[in-house]
């Protein structure tokens, strides 16, 4: 209780750190400030893996800047984020002219022309009657809204939801529930009503419907959702598969959800995934990520006309539909949006996508024949790509029988620290900045910005091969001496 009232109190003498200090922060600084008032055991579990070892000056397009002077090549791809890369100088000049015209950010009574501007151009970029747009902040939150959708279409009458066995939808209590797979080692409560099918497999899902079928006949579901693309996991659903469940889902009356939150805005080469079947058309669709340009936090579910005014359009539900905080369809957000949108259409980012496969795939392939014992196998689409890494040195064998504890109850230790040891050397020696997924097999991801080139690409393939080359062994040996001293 003492040291309670101690530390309250040394707290409260401590004076505020200013904006201007924070740029002047030292790493360790930022890491104790983290330890003392964010997460201490964050700090150990990455800075375990060799991560969060430099801070970041200046970020610009497909580039890094770090304090201690380094130009690193980043090809993560800020999960999803950063289709228009860092600071894309048009979505910087649009927030800039939001402020500098002191435009309004909040509106709760007045109709705000940049909100109705970009639910039209949605509109204009999505398929079919994918018309009637909601604006949420976060992915979890555009799901969560697309869930809440499809239970009021049917008025409360269907009690079930299915999602595929791998996926994942977010972290809230109920798109965290939605997420299948292993994905949380804690069960944390959630929606009632979920069922699982397994992905990509249409037989599954007709078997999972046909046991919610009620006595009357009728169907217990009231959605069904998937990633026609899992970007966690590098796995994606074949067109057969996704026309199949469309036309079940029809029939059915099931309200289908494409959750392409990752997938979005030209990453795979086409503007969505789904949009390389022509006339496949889902209930609601689900975005965010690159949808706010790499700078504005902000998500959309986007439904079918019909699908939209069953559920909402009604006096008294008509503000039944937000799923988000006091935080939507702010000015600065909407208006970031709308140039995000503008570029990826004007830049033609799904042709940029594809333009860096065309390096990226057959690269990758050549990288995957010359080291088979270590690349277990290469998968992806447009600018998203998974390495999927094996073998190392023998000792690795050893963590399978070491008591669980922290990280080594993790089952997939073994492929974090060899990825971990990959992608750490690829920073280091060439100045490149890739990750590894923590969902599915955890596969080394490689995702240049839709702003990189191609020669980027090319350089990326010249260090992994260069990496790859020393041997598993020798880069294991490396990571695990430098790291070993903080790992437990
Ligand atoms: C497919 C998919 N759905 C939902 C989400 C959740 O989005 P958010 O993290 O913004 O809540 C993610 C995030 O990675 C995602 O990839």
């Amino acid at each position: 209780m003492r040291k309670t009232t101690e530390a309250a109190t040394e707290k409260r003498t401590n004076r505020l750190i200013s904006l201007a200090e924070v740029e002047h922060l030292a790493v360790d600084q930022v890491q104790n400030l983290y330890r003392r008032y964010v997460n201490r055991s964050q700090v150990r579990l990455m800075t375990s893996f060799g991560f969060g070892q430099d801070l970041v000056d200046r970020a610009e397009g497909a580039f890094l800047y770090t304090r201690g002077g380094r130009r690193i090549l980043d090809l993560t791809g800020g999960v999803g984020v950063l289709n228009h890369g860092h600071n894309h100088p048009r979505i910087l000049a649009a927030r800039q002219r939001f402020q500098q015209e002191q435009r309004m950010e909040v509106h709760k009574t007045y109709f705000s022309p940049y909100l109705a501007a970009l639910g039209h151009n949605l509109a204009q970029v999505l398929p079919g009657d994918l018309n009637m747009s909601f604006l949420p902040n976060s992915g979890a939150e555009a799901v969560e809204g697309a869930v809440k959708l499809a239970f009021k279409y049917h008025g409360g009458r269907r009690s079930r939801i299915l999602r595929a066995d791998i996926s994942f939808h977010g972290k809230l209590l109920g798109s965290g529930g939605l997420t299948g797979g292993a994905q949380s080692h804690f069960a944390f409560p959630t929606i009632p009503g979920i069922g699982t099918f397994r992905y990509d497999d249409l037989q599954s899902v007709r078997t999972a419907v046909a046991d919610l079928r009620r006595k009357n006949g009728r169907s217990d579901v009231y959605a069904i959702i998937v990633e026609p693309f899992s970007a966690s996991t590098m796995q994606w659903c074949s067109g057969e598969f996704l026309r199949g469940l469309r036309d079940l889902c029809a029939a059915e009356d099931i309200v289908l959800i494409f959750d392409e939150i990752y997938t979005g805005w030209g990453k795979t080469g086409t503007m969505f995934y789904f949009m390389r079947y022509p006339e496949l058309v889902p209930d609601i669709l689900t975005t965010s990520k690159s949808f706010g340009g790499g700078k504005s936090s902000i998500s959309a579910f986007v439904a079918r006309e019909p699908v939209f005014r069953k559920a909402y359009d009604n006096m008294t539900d008509a503000m039944l539909q937000s799923t988000s905080t006091t935080y939507y369809g702010f000015g600065e957000e909407t208006a970031t949006a709308l140039e995000a949108v503008a570029i990826a259409v004007e830049d033609d980012f799904p042709g940029r996508a594809r333009a860096l496969e065309r390096v990226l795939a057959p690269g990758l392939e050549h990288i995957r024949k010359t080291y088979p014992d270590v690349v277990a196998d290469i998968r992806g689409a447009g600018a998203l790509f998974g390495v999927f890494l094996a073998g190392g040195p023998r000792v690795l064998d050893m963590l399978g029988k070491l008591p669980a504890q922290g990280p080594v109850g993790d089952p997939l230790l073994r492929t974090k620290i060899i990825t971990s040891a990959v992608v750490n050397a690829l920073y280091r020696d060439h100045g490149i900045y890739t990750y590894y997924t923590l969902n599915g097999r955890s596969p080394l991801v490689v995702s240049p910005p839709l702003v990189a080139e191609p020669a980027d690409v090319e350089r990326f393939l010249n260090a992994l091969d260069a990496t790859l080359a020393q041997g598993m062994a020798r880069l294991v040996t490396r990571f695990v001496r430098e790291r070993v001293s903080t790992l437990w």
